[in-house]
């Protein structure tokens, strides 16, 4: 199979009307939000395009056709088998985290979260009305169980609930949890009475070296509640669907979510899904494989190109996190360096993420997509090295 990340000419991509191709001037290599440079599997090109033949285009069915569908793909690759009588539809992974928010945590209390972190978690939960308490990711990039304790001492003061929203796999990191790291957010979460909210968007795109291990599989995860979506593996954000799972003694939780809520997934989105969990597994290993030699070639040429940024290849998700502090960077507006987003965008012409949006820690730090032909990969690192000169 040829590699599904060099099959779209640039040309090609550049039709794109979606808002990684539309949101810069042609002449930026767009490296930001995370969509992948694929074209679609096969088997999910066929179902959507059966269904647009026969005029399938009405409302989903509202019930668990979506898990059912994970079940097999989940069994296989992750050896466990979801809840699928404890599951529910859910727009899209951002709503449902909404959603199970709203179900354990009432106005004006606390959610912890891991910054930096997908820039989304935090506008979210504001926009729920919880506040945001921060426990930050050690300085390798994983959990910290010191800052994590403290996170949720302070959440649940006064008696109140709070929950703690987990991204795993890490968006921006690549961090994949360890086993012995989600005992340790159980362990804790119990202590503190914290209830345990988790974004698996990232789930089957985890490299060989690392175990993805779906939360509600380990030990104690009872009362957890998970989001999972194929949307990101398989390239689908624009066909929403997703789906909301809860453990055995969450489920009357979940049952407790409106129904309303689950009638904003796309009916397209859920044949798109399901036919990507059912067939789609060989297409996404050929994009793991041709996505596990991007992350090493960027690891080759920023040694070669800009030696000053730090990288560890991520474990899991198509994201570089690159710590560009050590760049010697022009000044900035407000007089410190400049943000090297905006130095590789203004003078590179090269699209990538400011770390700053990802709150406390993402400050000189960039997010780079790997989703990309090593070719543009190439020419990206090529231009934001000659961007410094
Ligand atoms: C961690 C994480 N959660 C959620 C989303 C968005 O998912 P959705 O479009 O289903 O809301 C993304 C998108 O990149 C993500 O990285």
């Amino acid at each position: 199979m040829v590699n599904p990340l060099q099959t779209l000419s640039l040309a090609d991509l550049r039709r794109r009307t979606s808002e990684k191709w539309r949101r810069y001037p042609p002449d930026v290599l767009p490296l930001w939000v995370a969509e992948m440079d694929v074209p679609l599997a096969e088997p999910v090109a066929r179902a959507l395009t059966e269904a647009v033949a026969l005029g399938d285009t009405g409302y989903p069915v509202n019930g668990t056709d979506y898990t059912a569908a994970l079940a097999g793909f989940a069994r296989e690759r992750w050896g466990w088998t979801p809840p699928v009588e404890q599951s529910a539809l859910v727009p899209d992974v951002m709503l449902g985290v909404v959603e199970m928010l709203k179900l354990v945590t009432g106005p004006g209390d606390a959610v912890v979260i891991n910054p930096p972190v997908y820039p989304p978690f935090f506008g979210f939960v504001w926009g729920g009305e919880r506040r945001i308490v921060e426990a930050r990711l050690s300085a390798e990039y994983r959990l910290d169980p010191d800052a994590l304790e403290r996170a949720f001492a302070e959440a649940v003061a006064g008696g109140r609930p709070a929950a703690y929203l987990l991204c795993s796999p890490h968006n921006p990191t690549g961090t994949v949890h360890t086993a012995d790291e989600l005992t340790m957010v159980i362990e804790l979460a119990d202590r503190y009475g914290v209830r345990v909210v988790v974004d698996e968007i990232h789930a089957p795109l985890v490299y060989p070296g690392a175990v993805f291990r779906p939360y509600l599989s380990m030990p104690g995860s009872e009362r957890g509640l998970v989001l999972f979506s194929a949307s990101k593996a398989w390239n689908l954000a624009g066909v929403k669907a997703a789906v909301a799972m809860a453990g055995p003694e969450a489920g009357a939780d979940l049952a407790r979510m409106p129904k309303v809520a689950g009638d904003g997934a796309s009916h397209l989105g859920v044949i798109a899904h399901t036919a990507a969990l059912r067939h789609g597994g060989p297409w996404l290993d050929e994009v793991l494989a041709g996505l596990d030699r991007n992350r090493r070639l960027l690891g080759d040429l920023l040694a070669e190109l800009l030696p000053e940024v730090r990288y560890r290849v991520p474990e899991g998700t198509y994201l570089a996190w690159l710590d560009c502090r050590e760049l010697a960077l022009p000044e900035g507006a407000a007089g410190g360096p400049a943000d090297p987003a905006e130095v590789f965008l203004e003078r590179g012409r090269v699209a990538v993420v400011s770390g700053s949006l990802f709150g406390t820690g993402g400050a000189g730090y960039v997010r780079f997509n790997l989703a990309a032909s090593p070719e543009l990969i190439t020419e990206a690192v090529r231009r934001m090295a000659a961007a410094l000169r």
